[in-house]
Parts: C-alpha cells; structure tokens; sequence
C-alpha cells in the first residue's frame, strides 16, 4: 500500500483524474477530488472509484484567501503531500502555494510557454503551427507560468480538427502526467 497521499484538482470530464486512479504503479495513493464546480462529471467518475470528493462553490466565499484556507485545512486533515491540478480552471493563491510550496502540479495541452490559458489547443490551431503538445510543471503564481518538469510534442495534421487533435493531446496526457508525478516524487525521497 502507497503511504504518500495526493489530491486531484479537476473541474471539468476528468479523464486525466481517471487515469491517475487507474495507475496501478502510481508512487502514491490518490485519496481526495477537489472540484470548484458542483456539476462537473470527475465527481462521478471520484464516487464511482470510491473516492472522497470536496466540492465547493468559490461564489459562496469573499475571497480566494477564504476557501483556499478552509481547502488548506481540509487537505492537512487527509494528510495529503501532493497536489495534482488536472482541468483546475483556476490561479492558485498564496494560502496553497505556501502549504504546497513545490508540491502542486499542473497539466497544460500545448508546449508551454506557448499558448497558455484557456483553450490552448484551439490557441494552436488557429495560430496555424505545425506542432504543439503536452507540459508538466510545478504551480506558482502565474497563470500556466512555473517551472517545466516535462514536456512532449504532438504534430498538428493538416485534417486536424480541434477534437481530433485534442484526442490525440488527451492520449499523451494521461501517460505523461504518470511519468512525472514518478519523477519528482522519487526526486524527493
Ligand atoms: C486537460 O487537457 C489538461 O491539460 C487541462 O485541462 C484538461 C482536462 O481534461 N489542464 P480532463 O478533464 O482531464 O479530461
């Protein structure tokens, strides 16, 4: 049994998260969903698996300051190491970036630091480039802005449509998250 503990951040389908829990050989045990919107379909996909979900609604808090205290307190109650955002639609503030310092991780669909943001594939496509791709890397203040743990490229075709390429950039995903969540995690033990 994995002793390191870890959380998912997703808010939307969720394919990353169900990869991860799927992981047989993952370096830690994923025991808590974060979700910032009540309807999202990863909050199926957590209970289906049996996993604890915290689900809130960042409209009913003053400021980020509040909820992400309330989320700092609930992670140390799990005794949660590792943060994984994965769809997260959000800038993490201070209050996590101080609990987690070097601790969260963040999946982005392109080569960062190109086309960051929101829609990034549909970023690619209209900008016309040849190839985009896949990055890891560690969470700080910015938006899609902290230090590079891993990246692959994905040649965009001409047939290309955004839900083809996005297939292909989901498939790639799903393996290379694994594969750096292994990397830091025995970088640091
Ligand atoms: C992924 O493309 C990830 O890179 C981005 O948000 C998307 C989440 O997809 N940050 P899913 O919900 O895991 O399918």
């Amino acid at each position: 049994m994995n002793t390191i503990k870890a959380a998912v951040f997703a808010s939307g389908t969720g394919s990353n998260f169900q990869a991860l829990i799927e992981q047989a050989d993952l370096p830690c045990e994923i025991v808590l969903l974060v979700c910032d919107r009540p309807n999202a379909p990863v909050i199926d996909k957590a209970k289906q698996k049996g996993i604890a979900v915290h689900i809130f609604n960042p409209k009913d808090y003053q400021s980020k300051g509040e909820y992400e205290k309330e989320l700092v307190s609930e992670l140390k109650r799990y005794q949660i190491e590792w943060l994984f955002l994965a769809g997260y639609m959000r800038l993490v503030g201070r209050d996590l970036l101080e609990a987690y310092s070097e601790r969260i991780l963040n999946i982005h669909p392109s080569l960062l630091p190109d086309f960051p943001g929101l829609d990034a594939i549909g970023q690619a496509l209209e900008a016309g480039v040849s190839e985009t791709g896949v990055t890891v890397h560690y969470v700080d203040a910015g938006m899609d802005t902290g230090p590079i743990i891993m990246q692959e490229t994905v040649r965009i075709l001409e047939e290309d449509t955004s839900e083809s390429l996005a297939e292909r950039i989901h498939t790639i995903e799903h393996r290379l998250y694994v594969q750096a969540i292994k990397h830091v995690i025995k970088g640091v033990q």
